[in-house]
């Protein structure tokens, strides 16, 4: 048995690494079984936002230094990493993150770490492979070596072997060939209506997002810039401009929006590691 979707709530959410302030002001609900994508460039904030909820923010030296998350009512912000998936928030990092030595199956069983319930986590095992039915002749393949759709498809599944309520997906899309993110949008539908999971997916592939989504923010400089229905912002010109390939006027409104002074010096980036981890 799956777990109901829980509501996410991220509310006045402000996030620092060091003296640098990643996200102000950030205010985005998940709804209990609904789909939310947050949508932004490189540096929007959108990853700092993952790992404030997930609680892997003092892995990169940040810190909330305000607001509140809670999931399905109840505060997650300070908690371990950990209880946090016990809580029932399960994330696909950007750049997916497998244990490139294990075998598929190892990977996915990974993701059970935090139960204890056997017969279920197998239960949860066949599930997967029900989902992800091309994973089930490579179970005993090391992960390191296969494509990067299949590697994609682990890395949900992984996810899912913790029966999430919430599932956070960063930046599916990377890397891979369009045909195959289309699959991956599919399942996270099939997942999300089937399961009744929450899904929040973060992502720079707009137009997949925006079709599978209920409700969307773009994120900008730490700040949501735009809200509203995936069908308001398919229609919003300055999306269209930014995401989806707009012409001249969307290009002009977008410029004339008013924004708060650069929030950093451009000789203040992160560190060389680059990507998340
Ligand atoms: N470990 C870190 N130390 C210092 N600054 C960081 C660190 N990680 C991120 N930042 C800064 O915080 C801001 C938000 O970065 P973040 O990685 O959250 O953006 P993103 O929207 O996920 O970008 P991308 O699309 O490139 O993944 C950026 O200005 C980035 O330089
Ligand atoms: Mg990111």
């Amino acid at each position: 048995m799956n777990p109901a979707g829980l509501e996410l709530e991220v509310a006045g959410l402000e996030v620092a690494y060091g003296g640098v302030t990643a996200l102000a002001d950030v205010n985005i609900t998940v709804p209990a079984g609904g789909f939310v994508s947050v949508l932004g460039a490189n540096g929007a904030g959108k990853t700092t936002l993952v790992r404030s909820i997930t609680s892997l923010l003092y892995l990169h030296k940040g810190r909330v230094r305000r607001g509140s998350i809670t999931l399905g009512g109840q505060s997650i912000l300070g908690k371990k990493s950990f209880e946090i998936v016990q809580a029932g928030v399960a994330q696909v990092p950007e750049g997916r993150k497998l244990f490139p030595n294990l075998t598929v199956k190892e990977n996915l069983l990974c993701g059970a770490a935090s139960r204890n319930d056997i017969s279920g986590i197998d239960e949860s095992l066949e599930q997967n492979l029900e989902l992800f039915t091309q994973l089930r002749p490579l179970l005993n393949q090391t992960a390191g070596l296969l494509s990067g759709g299949e590697q994609q498809m682990v890395a949900v599944g992984r996810a899912l072997m913790s029966q999430p309520a919430l599932l956070i997906c960063d930046e599916l899309s990377l890397g891979l060939a369009p045909r195959i993110v289309h699959r991956l949008f599919e399942l996270l539908t099939e997942i999300n209506e089937t399961r009744g999971t929450s899904i929040l997916v973060i992502e720079q592939n707009a137009n997949l997002a925006l079709q599978h989504a209920a409700n969307a923010y773009v994120l900008e400089l730490g700040r949501v810039l735009i809200q509203g229905s995936a069908a308001e912002l398919r229609g919003n010109s300055m999306v269209q401009e930014l995401y989806l390939g707009g012409g001249d006027e969307a290009q002009n409104s977008y410029a004339a929006i008013p924004r708060p002074a650069q929030r950093r010096a451009s000789s203040q980036r992160r560190s060389p590691s680059g990507s998340e981890s």
